[in-house]
């Protein structure tokens, strides 16, 4: 049952407003003046609040603003009822956040019509406004999951560690052959797990971090971290090509992450290729900013595109790549921060690009 409280000074007015919403099944309660009205609100919590502007003790507009205040009744649709003449006054208890008001004399019909209209509106927000909390208090908690589980998970990897070092520090000798590959693959296989481990600790510290926007030189960036990289001896180095790409207003930290996965992908999977060619651009695709890392490398099946920037999702073995599928899904999480998209077009043996859009940046030529 809905719950509607009418604040009126005017006897006559309010119980009219009351006998009419009683007749159509809410609950009603009343109030004859501001202060009484804000007290009620408290107590009962109700659905709506319909309220006069001019009135002793508490004003409507003061009334509003008591409530807006109040993290319990801020979100309480609220309805001014009003007389013709304040025209200015109605704007400025508008501006005040109210959410519709009625003018006297009131009628049924438009007293219903404004109550029906904005409990369906109140509806639709408070299922959103509970999906979303809903939303952010699971990812809040996966996080947190995911923290503490990487931190427990490092201490006995720790003691794995130590104690294989120590068998083969002291008792390689007196191992057979068997024994020694049992041991080193322990050892690999620990190694594994701590990359895992790393990179699960990093794609959520990622999650929890804050944009810092800057304005950022897309050239300059893209050309410190072609500087920076570390070829691997078994993959062919590759040319590079850098186009002449516009500046982003982003993270730059955050941004530089995006290029370094996306360009240790397009050298690894293009590293086997005879002549590998990495092409860093951008082009403005239906009005978006949208930049791209093109290879000509190994590139993918388009049928298990759903899984491309999973976490933990690899499309090749280890024993074709090696990697642990964590690059792409930092990206996606950086790139999504921003308000941007990524997606990528892949055709096996021929390459793949990576493409992604990051809002414009203001006063950017385009
Ligand atoms: N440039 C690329 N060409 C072909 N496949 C790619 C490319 N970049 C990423 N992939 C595919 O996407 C998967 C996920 O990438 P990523 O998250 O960076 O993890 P990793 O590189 O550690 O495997 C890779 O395992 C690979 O199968
Ligand atoms: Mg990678």
């Amino acid at each position: 049952m809905r719950t509607i409280l009418v604040i009126e000074d005017e006897q006559p007015l309010r119980e009219a407003i009351c006998d009419i919403l009683e007749f159509e099944g809410y609950i009603v309660f009343q109030a004859e003046n501001g202060k009484d009205g804000v007290e009620q609100t408290l107590q009962h919590l109700p659905d709506i609040i319909l309220c006069d502007v001019m009135m002793p003790v508490m004003n409507g507009k003061e009334v509003l603003a008591a409530l807006r205040l109040k993290e319990t009744t801020r979100l309480i649709p609220f309805i001014f009822i009003t007389a013709l003449s304040g025209r200015s006054d109605i704007r400025s208890a508008m501006e005040l956040g109210a959410d519709d008001y009625i003018n006297k004399p009131v009628t049924r019909d438009e007293l219903l019509g404004a109550i029906t209209a904005r409990l369906k509106k109140s509806d639709v927000i408070l299922k959103k406004t509970r999906h979303t909390a809903e939303l952010e208090s699971i990812n809040k908690d996966l996080n947190a999951f995911a923290q503490a589980v990487s931190h427990d998970l490092k201490t006995p990897l720790r003691a794995v560690d130590g104690y294989t070092k120590m068998l083969h520090d002291d008792y390689a000798g007196i191992l057979d052959k068997d024994g020694l590959r049992y041991l080193e693959t322990i050892r690999s296989n620990s190694a594994k797990m701590r990359e895992l481990i790393d990179g699960l600790l990093e794609f959520s510290r990622q999650r929890k971090t804050e944009i810092a926007h800057s304005r950022v030189n897309m050239n300059n960036l893209a050309r410190s971290v072609i500087a920076d990289i570390r070829y691997e001896k078994n993959y062919k180095i590759p040319e590079i090509i850098l186009g002449d790409i516009p500046d982003a207003g982003c993270d730059e930290k955050m941004m530089r992450q995006v290029f370094v996965n996306l360009l240790s992908n397009a050298i690894k999977y293009s590293g086997k290729k005879d002549k590998p060619v990495i092409e860093i651009g951008h082009s403005v695709i239906n009005n978006e900013s949208v930049y791209y890392v093109k290879d000509n490398g190994v590139g993918f099946d388009m049928k298990y595109y759903s899984k491309l920037f999973g976490v933990f999702h690899r499309l090749h073995s280890q024993n074709e790549f090696k990697g642990i599928g964590i690059g792409l899904s930092i990206v996606k999480e950086i790139i999504e921060k921003h308000g941007g998209r990524v997606w990528a077009e892949g055709i096996v043996d021929e390459g793949t690009t990576f493409y992604f859009s990051l809002p414009e940046l203001a006063g950017n030529p385009s």
